[in-house]
Order: structure tokens, then sequence, then C-alpha cells
């Protein structure tokens, strides 16, 4: 089999592709990039009691990837480039040629894939590490489910500047309940949960928008969405209004968390 390791900065992914095609995931914090890798790699080997030679060569990537040096544990490292392992496996999972990929983790990095190219257009560092940072000091938590639990709550309405606030009608494809401003408005009534909210449509408008620009400026339609901020509810349905105004599809595919250490692993 083959594995790949993505040591994210805030969590590290591992993927192993068994000959058969089949991946079996494993992930952990994101310690120190050593303790890390290896501690995710001892996982995937005990947990699926794998020996060690059945494993051909080990492929890593991510921020903490430079760490390592050497082979581990005598086997075959390589390394691998961190926008080469997301365009890789966003593509593999969105099972298409021509995307562009939106990867939401701390932060959050657009790559375009073309046929066999794989091009780093950019990105912003609005995203996973904004959400925790802003309800740390908003919301006095940094528990992930207790953020989502009072967004689901929330009133973007106490938060938000809405074009309806300021306009008696449309302006141009804008709507009455699009924002106009991010936190513009922010009633003395607003409330935690109505924060949260606004905290997830800042992060969560931020991105779309910039994936947006990026997917028209290659003339694309379609944006893959993978990192962790994926497979988020409340991120998809602010993605999903923005993707209406703009005609451009948001896709969200399984296994997005782990796109990059797919990718990783199908590198090389
Ligand atoms: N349910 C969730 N929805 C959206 N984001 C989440 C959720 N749970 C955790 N996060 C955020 O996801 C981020 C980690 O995502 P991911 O593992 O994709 O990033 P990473 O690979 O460690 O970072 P990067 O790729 O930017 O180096 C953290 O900032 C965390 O706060
Ligand atoms: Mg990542």
């Amino acid at each position: 089999m083959v594995i790949g390791i993505d040591i994210g900065s805030t969590t590290t992914k591992v993927a192993a592709i068994m000959p058969d095609k089949e991946i079996i995931r494993i992930k952990t914090r994101a310690i120190d990039a050593i303790t890390s890798a290896t501690g995710a790699f001892g996982k995937l080997i005990v947990e699926n009691h794998f020996s060690l030679d059945s494993i051909k060569k080990i492929n890593i990537t991510g921020v903490g990837a430079a760490r390592i040096t050497d082979n581990l544990f005598g086997i075959k490292t390589n390394r691998v480039g961190e926008m080469t392992a997301i365009g890789t496996g966003g593509k593999y999972l969105a099972k298409k040629d021509r995307i562009i990929i939106s990867n939401i983790g701390t932060g959050t990095a657009i790559i375009e894939v073309d046929g066999s190219k794989i091009n780093h257009l950019g990105g912003t560092g609005v995203g996973g590490g904004t959400i925790i940072g802003l309800s740390k000091i908003m919301l006095g938590t940094t528990d992930f489910d207790t953020i989502m639990q009072y967004a689901s709550k929330g009133s973007i309405n106490n938060v938000d500047l809405l074009i309806g606030d300021i306009a008696d009608t449309n302006i141009s494809f804008l709507d009455k309940e699009f924002t106009a401003s991010n936190f513009g408005k922010m009633l003395d009534i607003a409330g935690k949960e109505d924060l949260a909210m606004g905290i997830f449509n800042l992060t969560y408008q931020v991105i779309a928008m910039v994936s947006v620009f990026a997917a028209k400026s290659k003339n694309n339609d379609t944006v893959v969405v993978t990192g962790k901020g994926s497979n988020n509810p409340i991120g998809q349905n602010i993605l999903k209004r923005v993707s209406r105004v703009h005609k451009i599809n948001f896709e969200f595919p399984a296994d997005a968390e782990y796109a990059t250490a797919i990718g990783a692993a199908l590198s090389v």
C-alpha cells in the first residue's frame, strides 16, 4: 500500500491506499510535525494490524512536511508539494478534470486543475482558524460543536448590515437579504448565537467570493470544496447562496477533509 501523510497547521491526516484502491483514513491533532506524523502513522498501523513491509512508500505533504527530512521507519519517504497534493486529491474526489479547488483548512488555498496541470491561484487567510480565533474572543469558547450550536440559533440580522437595511429595492443582482457589510450593523441586543452566525457568515462569504472570482477568471463554473471546512452544514448553506447568485457550482465531496492526504498518496 501507499501512505499519504498531510501535516496541516491544525490537524494531521493520513490516508492509506490499499492495493484494491480502498482508502483508510486516520487523523490526529497536529502537535509538532514529527510527533503528529509518526503518531498518526503508528495509529494507522496498529489499529489496522498492518505490517511495515506491506507499505511500499510514504508520501508526506502539508506545512509540517519539511521537518521530516529522512525516510520514516526505513520506508521510502517522498515529499509532495501541498498544492500538488490538494490538486491531485481534489481531482480524484470530484472525479472531474477541470475544476477550481477551494481548500478550507486553517486558512484557505485556491487551486486550478486543468487536465494534468495544477496551478496555485492564491487564497485567503480567512478559514477555520478565523472561526476559532474570533470565537475565542467573542463567544468565550474554541469548541467547534458549541460554536455550531450557537450559530444554528443565531440571527444574522442583528449583526450584519443587509442590503434591505440601506436600500428599498434590490441593488443589481443583490436582494434585501444579502450582506452589505459583515458586522456592519452589530445591534446591542446581539447575543452569542447571533455573533456566532456573524462569524460563519464573514468567513464563508469571503471564501465564497474569492472562489467565485477565481473560477470566473479561469472560465470555470465548478468549485470543489475540500479541507475540514467543506463538510460544515452552515458553511455549505452560505456557499450555496452565493453559488445561486453567481452561477458557480460548489461541490462538497465525501472525504473532503482527507483530500490533501489522498492527493499526496496518489502523487509520485
Ligand atoms: N466542523 C467544522 N467545520 C468547519 N471547520 C472546522 C470544523 N471543525 C474544525 N474546523 C476547523 O478546521 C481547521 C482545520 O482544518 P484542516 O484539518 O483542513 O486544516 P489543516 O490542514 O490543519 O490546515 P491548513 O491546510 O490550513 O494548513 C481548524 O481551523 C478548525 O478550527
Ligand atoms: Mg490542510
